[in-house]
């Protein structure tokens, strides 16, 4: 939360440089407060469509609507003044023609001030990549689980477990690497398949539930902090109890209320007793 306007933005360029290097630090974000707190720690900040079920009790990510992720696109922006911040594009939005993805596209990225856009999908979406970074929107890829395609495949399943599919990932990755997108989340994919696709493309990978040889690293802030319940799938570390001290504070708050020691004199406006 130290940055100052003087900091320059992490850029699409620094990203794509990083590929080899020192690994990218990223996570999601979906408001302004937790951007600003997140900001100054890593180099991206997605807003991803999980915020429909993060944020929103969603099933799924499917009925996520784009003025959704404009509005918490926006959120971000102003929260975040040093990482580079991308924006996912929901389901429905840039699947049936590359020219619709375009027009989404600008929309996400016109009204919201943010750096690039992230798309699910492999060889089928290459040439909307291709039309996407041609005409100046930055594409972050996204293969191996895809939330978006959680009907067709039939759950939130790892991917990559058996020869095709690993070599179907593989595939998707360069296509979409080859098409100018200038890094690739690789989410939910056994780890010596997410760190062969590593190797295999010439932009950073970001894993997910992936492996460590991946070229940075995202998580989902409210399953990394603990405000997302108590289960914690396999792929998250928690390094932090926030649900934990929420609700402590919540008990407190309550207590403090209903036995009338808040608010305290010192809480009271224009200095005490009155108003
Ligand atoms: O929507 C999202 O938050 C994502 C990340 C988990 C990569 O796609």
């Amino acid at each position: 939360m130290s940055t100052t306007a003087a900091t320059p933005r992490v850029n699409i360029p620094a990203i794509r440089a990083r590929k080899g290097g020192t690994p990218l630090a990223c996570l999601t974000a979906y408001t302004t407060p937790v951007a600003r707190c997140l900001d100054d720690a890593v180099d991206l900040l997605l807003v991803g469509d999980s915020v429909g079920m993060v944020l929103y009790g969603m099933e799924t990510t499917l009925g996520v609507p784009l003025e959704m992720m404009i509005q918490h696109g926006r959120a971000v922006v102003r929260g975040a003044a040093r990482a580079c911040v991308i924006v996912d594009m929901p389901f429905g939005t840039y699947q049936e023609s590359p020219g619709t993805a375009f027009r989404n596209a600008a929309r996400v990225m016109g009204e919201t001030g943010c750096n690039g856009v992230k798309i699910e999908g492999g060889r089928e979406m290459a040439e909307t990549v291709a039309f996407l970074a041609a005409r100046g929107v930055p594409v972050l890829g996204h293969v191996g689980l895809m939330p978006q395609s959680v009907h067709t495949v039939g759950g939130y399943r790892a991917q990559g477990r058996d020869p095709e599919t690993a070599a179907r990932i593989e595939d998707d990755a360069r296509a979409i690497a080859d098409a100018g997108a200038f890094a690739v989340v690789i989410e939910g994919t056994v780890a010596e398949v997410a760190a062969q696709v590593t190797r295999a493309v010439p932009v950073p990978t970001i894993g997910i539930g992936a492996s460590p040889e991946c070229d940075g690293q995202i998580l989902v802030t409210e399953d990394m902090t603990g405000l997302s319940g108590d289960f914690v799938p396999r792929h998250v570390k928690r390094y932090a109890s926030t649900g934990d001290d929420l609700e402590a504070a919540a008990h407190a708050y309550a207590e403090d209320v209903r036995l009338r020691r808040f608010p305290a004199p010192e809480n009271l406006v224009g200095g005490g007793g009155g108003g």
